[in-house]
């Protein structure tokens, strides 16, 4: 049994803004196991990047985490002092975002940004460290890495630039990395290089993944397995293959109908009807009800908790036994 290096369990994040309280993440659990990448999806707003940044506890104001546990290595980072925090970001915990200018700063060259995160974790000097920054530009893949690292990001374009991030947040090598739409600004040319690079380093560096994205393509690509979000809250977990086959969760459901499938012209495309609640005053019981075709009554009063469909496969619905079997004669009709 693969170990579980991440486990978050009912996690709540609100923003208390002048408007009232935004329950971004709402009860959210979920598990990255060692060595593997979870993707997390959902449509916008739904959760995700305020997920990630609770577990590396950088939540922007007025944000904070109310409620639940974060246990990275069988220890809880909400019971972490800041100094504690800071030692385990970066080193531990690495994080890499969809414009990597986010995590490089334009006024300092590529060399001592990287000098200084890799001084910041290790015992190295600075020879050694910036030995050590040219190696990695070289592993992500920057020709020329001895001279380019005299440059700074301006001098870099956005796939170089991604690189680049992706050489800083693997410098101290983290046993997790969370990849928050990585490749959602670049060409789909350099989308692909990138996302190979993405998975030679996780195996080079034996890391665990969070891969945020809206592309499922990314998904069955690169995930093992999938958490699905609405809302702030988890509707679906289950490994990629049972999401693109064995959606039970209506949500899910409608998000792999809303992939254009490609080869199969009668399937049209679906979008999902509705718009995204207001996480100010959220729809009550299944957030997920005033767009679910399959609602009832008692879907506006039960907030559905995550059940066991099969091993390694949850999902939040209260009528997924029903949906299930729904399913499985619409998908026999359709084949
Ligand atoms: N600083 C903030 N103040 C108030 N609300 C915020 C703040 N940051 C995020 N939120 C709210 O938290 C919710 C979740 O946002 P989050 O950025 O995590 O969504 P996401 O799933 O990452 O979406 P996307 O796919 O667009 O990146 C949203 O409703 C958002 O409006
Ligand atoms: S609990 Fe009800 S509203 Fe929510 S997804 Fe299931 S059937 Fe739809
Ligand atoms: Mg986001």
């Amino acid at each position: 049994m693969p170990r579980t290096i991440l486990k978050i369990e009912n996690l709540k994040t609100y923003f208390n803004t002048w408007a009232g309280v935004v329950q971004a993440v709402d009860g959210v659990s979920l598990e990255v196991k060692k060595g593997e990448t979870l993707g997390l999806v959902g449509e916008s707003g739904s959760g995700k990047t305020v997920t990630s940044l609770s577990v590396l506890r950088i939540v922007p104001r007025p944000g904070k985490i109310i409620d639940g546990r974060i246990m990275f290595k069988d220890e809880d980072l909400l019971r972490k002092t800041e100094k504690e925090m800071q030692k385990i970001r970066g080193a531990q915990i690495a994080l890499i975002f969809q414009d990597p200018s986010t995590s490089l700063n334009p006024i300092f060259s590529i060399e001592s940004q990287l000098i200084e995160v890799i001084q910041q974790h290790q015992k190295l000097n600075k020879e050694e460290a910036k030995e050590k920054a040219e190696i990695l530009l070289d592993i992500v893949g920057i020709p020329d890495a001895k001279l380019r690292i005299k440059d700074f990001p301006h001098q870099f374009s956005g796939g170089m630039k991604q690189r680049v991030a992706i050489a800083r947040a693997l410098s101290c090598e983290p046993s997790l990395l969370f990849a928050d739409e990585p490749t959602t600004n670049l060409d789909v040319t350099i989308q692909a290089q990138i996302l190979d690079l993405m998975r030679d380093l996780k195996s080079k560096f034996d890391m665990s993944m969070v891969l945020i994205t809206h592309n499922m393509g990314i998904v069955a690509e690169m995930a093992d397995r999938v958490t699905v979000m609405y809302a702030g809250r988890v509707c679906e977990t289950s490994s990629v293959n049972d999401i693109f086959l064995h959606a039970t969760h209506p949500y899910t459901v409608a998000l792999m109908r809303a992939i254009p499938q490609i080869g199969t012209e009668k399937q049209k495309l679906q979008v999902i009807p509705g718009n995204i609640p207001n996480l100010i005053n959220p729809p009550s019981g299944c957030r997920f009800h005033p767009r679910c075709k399959y609602a009832k009554s008692i879907c506006k009063m039960k907030v559905p908790e995550l059940e066991k469909v099969e091993k390694g496969h949850l999902t939040a619905c209260l009528r997924w036994d029903e949906i299930k079997k729904t399913l499985l004669k619409e998908r026999e009709r359709a084949a």
